[in-house]
């Protein structure tokens, strides 16, 4: 378990670059087993998922070479179907693995993926789907997953019953390389889905409707290499946002795509915040007077997205006013309220809906982060508060954030690993 040790900070100030998209990059890097060439992947963030993801493709056979955040891929000699349950475990986009090595090499074996525990995360619509395809897919009784080609593996039209992100990017790693055409109805909008389909189109894929309710892909013979870079993160620009609007202070945030973040912006400025916006980059000011956020229900994109939930409930904490969350994506992120109790925050959480009525002030304590998110939350919440915090399962932020704490004591956090 790693440690931070958070002391009150009074203001962040400064620039900061936002790093590439850890939800594209895995699948992006995953999409690679697809090619016969040499693929360069742009922009990858140095995670422990993306370590995690590479570890599996040089076990499948694939020559990685990473420098700094440029990562080349050779996946042409790749002959393993297994992937050992350790890795498979660590994280919750390994099940991407699933299509990808089945097309590639005929079969897979491989097991259920870990992640973050977010309530139940089934993987039905991934299997019902691949299997309406014509792959094969049986799961035993220790939780491994075997799947393979039958005769025909063939295109097919697939009605999702949610746009799920990762049903509707395994279907696409599997329909790219599948026989004829393949049709995603009710299929993820989400702008990590339209980067995978843009790296996968270089790679000569055949794909339309990204971004959109339909996705049509037309299987084709083979995938060439390709060069690509990495969309920028926009949960990890949400999460300098919110923290320099929960701290205050004036920070500019460079290689963002504003399109993408319309509904986080939209909330910051009604809730007190200035937000300017000028190409790639955005300013946020912030006094530090904020009015409740009101109402936040996740949604699919581009609703508000459930990875900034525990981002701004962390704000409601502070802020004047009753705000009411409502989480739909998952049946269990309400984790972090616990914690930010012990910070002295007021929230009643019930099922998906949680309460947040401000107070004047948060103190320090002693935290445990239990995923992902809820532990950069926790980070800035304990940012905020008066005295000093531990908090501790720091190794969640390095999933998904590259150098969190230092990039945080540039603009001027007290923050350190301990
Ligand atoms: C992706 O998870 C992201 N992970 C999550 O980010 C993100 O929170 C989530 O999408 C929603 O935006 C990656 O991209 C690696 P879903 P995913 O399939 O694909 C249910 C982070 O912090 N469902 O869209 O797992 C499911 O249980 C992470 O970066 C089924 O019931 O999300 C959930 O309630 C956490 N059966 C809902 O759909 C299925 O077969 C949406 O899940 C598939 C999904």
């Amino acid at each position: 378990m790693s440690r931070l040790l958070i002391e009150h900070t009074e203001g962040l100030y400064g620039r900061v670059s936002i790093q590439g998209a850890k939800n594209s990059a895995l699948p992006i890097l995953t999409a690679t087993l697809l090619c016969d060439d040499v693929c360069v992947i742009d922009n990858c963030p140095n995670l422990s998922d993306v370590d995690v993801t590479l570890d599996i493709l040089s076990n499948l056979g694939a020559k990685v070479f990473k420098e700094k955040n440029s990562v080349t891929i050779d996946s042409s000699g790749a002959k393993n179907h297994r992937i050992a349950k350790n890795m498979m475990a660590k994280m919750r986009a390994s099940i991407l693995f699933l299509s990808a090595v089945t097309s590639k090499i005929g079969r897979a074996e491989l097991c259920f993926p870990g992640g973050c525990r977010l309530g139940p995360r089934p993987i039905d619509w991934h299997i019902k789907a691949l299997s309406k395809m014509g792959l094969n897919v049986r799961c035993n009784c220790n939780g491994k997953l075997f799947c393979k080609v039958e005769k025909n593996f063939n295109g097919a039209e697939i009605n999702l019953p949610l746009p799920s992100v990762g049903a509707t990017e395994n279907i696409i790693l599997a329909a790219v390389l599948a026989k004829g055409k393949t049709i995603i109805n009710n299929a993820a909008k989400e702008p990590e889905i339209c980067d995978l389909c843009d790296f996968l189109s270089k790679c000569g894929a055949k794909i339309t409707g990204a971004g959109q309710n339909q996705i049509e892909i037309v299987g084709v013979d083979k995938l060439c290499g390709a060069k690509h870079r990495v969309i920028s993160d926009r949960i990890v620009a949400t999460t300098f946002l919110a923290a320099t609007a929960m701290l205050s202070g004036d920070v500019k945030i460079e290689n963002i795509v504003f399109d993408d973040m319309k509904v986080i912006i939209d909330i910051l400025r009604r809730i007190g915040c200035t937000v300017n916006a000028k190409c790639d980059t955005v300013q946020i000011i912030s006094n530090k007077k904020l009015k409740a956020p009101g109402e936040i229900i996740t949604e699919p994109y581009p609703g508000f997205p459930t990875d900034a939930q525990a981002l701004f409930m962390a704000i409601s904490t502070i802020s004047q006013g009753v705000s009411i969350f409502v989480e739909n994506i998952f049946k269990n992120r309400y984790k972090h309220v616990d914690e930010l109790l012990n910070l002295g925050a007021n929230i009643k959480a019930f099922d998906k809906i949680a309460v947040v009525t401000g107070v004047r002030e948060l103190h320090g304590n002693c935290l445990y982060a239990k995923d992902l998110r809820g532990a950069a939350a926790l980070a800035i919440a304990a940012m905020a508060a008066k005295g000093s915090s531990i908090l501790t399962g720091a190794e969640y932020l390095d999933r998904g954030y590259e150098n969190f704490e230092i990039n945080f004591k540039k603009l001027g956090a007290k923050i350190r690993r301990v």
